[in-house]
């Protein structure tokens, strides 16, 4: 972003120059800006050119969506050999490939950073970039970070923190698959899912699994009354899994309780092999010694909502992991939720 002040600030004019075409990465002056890390979300030891850009840095943070901070100089014009004009953006998300101009509402700015911006996408087709203004901040939020969710029925203010963007749950389910399709090799899998809170994950983590499978699905409920089990099958499997390779998938686990039932109902069918994948854990909370072959996450002991998880039936379409704030808890319950007469199950 530019400040009214300096319209011609003097990084975007280079003295001597090169006719190089390629961008220019300043690794003159800072480490190269190397994707390696891409968790560069320290907007306190930057100094940013304008209090705005502060704040957008502390918006993707709270998303955690990771940024640099103008790591890249575009060469626009030359003269001769001479470049003449330059365009650095404001910031580059590396996990969406995408570089972003700051604008202020200054008509007589956003005119000329429009121009820029032509110019921008005729010598580089390339690059993506956007110019947002403080009202567009929220659109490329939907974009980036909420997905399908509209930004008004959850706002910022509502979340008490992050815990794992869409981009890091996709990562580390990716992994997950590699492991395990790299453990599988010559032997195909029965995927069992423990119904609701694993639809986002199963969905996603069969797709990154590269060998043979099949999908089925279990729900357990409450016992009847009089029964003697902690919990139920209300919804037991379709395949005989007898006899064959059987990866349980599950979403949370707490205190271990749901997944030592299942286990144990599951094994006195006689899989040729039962283990089990849980993408959330809240490890401190165990009160049962559950045998989980693949971890995605150790979280903390907190309440958490999003990819999948709900609390009394909503939230599940976040697409990233969070802790709400009480207040909304509250709110839902009183209000939202009382139509929907959830129950608290999975
Ligand atoms: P456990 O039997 O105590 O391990 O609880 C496991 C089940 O409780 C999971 O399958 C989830 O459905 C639910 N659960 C536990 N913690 C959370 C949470 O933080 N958010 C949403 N659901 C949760
Ligand atoms: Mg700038």
């Amino acid at each position: 972003m530019e400040s009214a002040e300096s319209p011609q600030p003097s990084d975007e004019l280079l003295p001597q120059g090169t006719v190089d075409r390629r961008p220019l990465a300043r690794s003159t002056l800072h480490p190269p800006p190397l994707l390696a890390e891409p968790r560069s979300t320290s907007f306190g030891r930057v100094a940013f050119a304008h209090p705005a850009e502060a704040e957008f840095a502390r918006l993707l943070d709270f998303y955690r969506i990771s940024w640099l901070y103008e790591p890249t100089s575009f060469p626009l014009r030359w003269d001769g050999d001479r470049v003449t004009e330059m365009f650095t953006p404001d910031f580059y998300l590396p996990e969406h490939d995408l570089y972003i101009e700051l604008t202020t509402m200054k008509q007589s700015l956003i005119t000329r950073k429009h121009r820029k911006l032509r110019r921008m996408r005729e010598v580089h087709p390339e690059i993506s970039v956007v110019l947002l203004t403080r009202r567009d901040y929220y659109e490329l939020l939907a974009r980036v970070g909420y997905g399908a969710v509209e930004i008004t029925s959850l706002p910022e203010a509502d979340i008490e923190r992050i815990l794992y963007s869409p981009v890091e749950i996709a990562d580390r389910v990716s992994e997950l698959g590699a492991e395990i399709s790299a453990d599988y090799a010559g032997r195909a899998i029965v995927l069992v899912g423990l119904l609701k809170g694993v639809t986002y994950f199963l969905a996603d983590l069969s797709r990154a699994v590269t060998r043979p499978l099949a999908i089925d699905y279990l729900a357990v409920a409450p016992p009847h009354q009089g029964q003697t089990d902690r919990v139920r099958f209300a919804k037991d499997l379709d395949i005989d899994i007898t006899g064959r390779h059987v990866l349980l998938i599950e979403d949370i686990v707490t205190t271990g309780l749901t997944l030592d039932f299942v286990v144990s109902r599951l094994r006195a069918r006689r899989p040729a092999s039962l283990e089990v994948c849980v993408l959330f854990d809240k490890e401190a909370r165990h009160l049962i010694d559950v045998p989980i072959r693949y971890t995605g996450f150790v979280i903390p002991n907190d309440y958490v909502v999003g990819y999948g998880l709900d609390y009394r039936q909503l939230y599940r379409n976040l697409p990233f992991l969070c802790v709400l704030k009480p207040e909304v808890y509250a709110r839902d319950h009183g209000a939202k939720v009382a139509s929907m007469n959830g129950t608290n199950w999975n």
